[in-house]
């Protein structure tokens, strides 16, 4: 059942329609919720033996590749925040090409969907013979990574096959959420905020079914730039990763060129880029960077900028600088979570323009699900 179709034409488009079982499926029995606020807490079986080791580590460092670096990286200020630990994201490939240092100190997560990737298996052998305790998550129960790691967290996404990676990504945010909540452990001074985001959890699939909704309104924008040759997505703190992910989702298997660019430095360079023709996606939905989004839009504006402004529910008039500006507005939901909901449209808009420029959607050219080599 996981691995045929459906009543979809393409296994990407039944994997994004799929995100609220798949997440649903991720936290089952890892959220605890017994009525009163006080036992809200979240339980991952496979790192029990390891929190108090990790809690000592002087450094967590994040280890992958494609999406599931881009998920790590979503994941990266929510486990800073509840550890108070230094986190630092390394591309695996680039790890190696440094030797980058690596210490008995050290918690290295490896994320990696299939659990098989080469570069992200020889740094987790490079990690071990630095003596760092390595914790996997992966999708792939008996894989290369979830053997050879000391401990780690399934994320019980189901079957992808899909070259290019959607709910695997929204599964792997989750876990790293639920990650950083065990972490951080039952402080009181975390207490309201641990709360706020164990019940946005409880309710994330539902807000999915919810964005899920834009199909049609991706659809229509996907028409629109069908014949573009390149596409800028800003983003900035939760949801640089989103920029990152959806500037991916759109240059793998639409074909057309994407870049995530993290907004902050927009003015150092991206911004000679800037004309009444390129189109550029902005995500500036509510939280700590809404007024910097705010002013990019302006700047972005004043330049002529060509844009579509993703946005919280009902914001549309507060951030639209004209009426030619399109809007894709979303539910607004806890900040650290605010990158599942927002990644969902632009693996939309990636499928339709993909299917709409007529190519192959679950196999894109010159790609593959799993890289097994160097
Ligand atoms: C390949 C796939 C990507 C994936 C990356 C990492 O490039 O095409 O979709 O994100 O590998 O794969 P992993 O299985 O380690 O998450």
């Amino acid at each position: 059942e996981q691995i045929n179709k459906g009543h979809y034409e393409h296994y990407m488009q039944k994997e994004i329609h799929e995100q609220p079982e798949s997440l649903t499926t991720t936290m089952r029995g890892r959220l605890i919720h017994r009525g009163s606020s006080k036992s809200k807490s979240v339980l991952l079986g496979g790192l029990k033996d390891h929190l108090k080791t990790i809690r000592r580590s002087r450094r967590i460092v994040f280890i992958g590749c494609g999406t599931s670096y881009n998920a790590a990286l979503a994941a990266r200020p929510i486990l800073e925040e509840l550890s108070g630990i230094p986190v630092t994201m390394e591309i695996a490939s680039d790890l190696l090409d440094r030797e980058g240092p690596i210490y008995r100190e050290d918690t290295a997560v490896f994320v990696s969907q299939s659990g098989e990737t080469a570069d992200t298996l020889l740094a987790l052998e490079y990690a071990l013979d630095n003596g760092a305790l390595c914790v996997g998550i992966t999708n792939t129960v008996g894989s290369a990574i979830a053997r050879n790691t000391h401990c780690g967290v399934h994320i019980n996404a189901g079957a992808e096959i899909g070259v290019a990676s959607t709910k695997a990504y929204t599964s792997q945010i989750v876990v790293m959420v639920m990650l950083a909540l065990a972490i951080g452990g039952d402080t009181i001074s975390n207490q309201t905020r641990r709360e706020a985001i164990i019940d946005g959890l409880f309710d994330l699939p539902n807000k999915v079914r919810e964005v899920l909704k834009l199909d049609q309104v991706m659809k229509e924008l996907a028409k629109l730039l069908i014949a573009e040759q390149s596409l800028l997505v800003f983003g900035r703190g939760y949801n640089y990763a989103t920029a990152l992910e959806g500037a991916l989702k759109v240059k793998e298997v639409a074909l057309m060129h994407s870049e995530g660019i993290l907004a902050g430095e927009m003015k150092h360079g991206p911004l000679a880029l800037v004309d009444e023709n390129l189109p550029i996606v902005v995500i500036a939905t509510r939280d700590a960077c809404f007024s910097k989004q705010q002013s990019v839009i302006q700047q972005l504006h004043a330049r002529k900028g060509r844009l579509i402004v993703m946005c919280s529910k009902g914001d549309a008039a507060t951030v639209c600088p004209n009426e030619y500006c399109r809007v894709i507005e979303v539910p607004e939901d806890v900040d650290c979570l605010q990158p599942v909901i927002n990644v969902v449209p632009l693996q939309l808009l990636a499928y339709h323009l993909t299917v709409l420029r007529g190519f192959n959607v679950d196999q894109p050219r010159n790609l593959a699900k799993s890289v097994t080599t160097q």
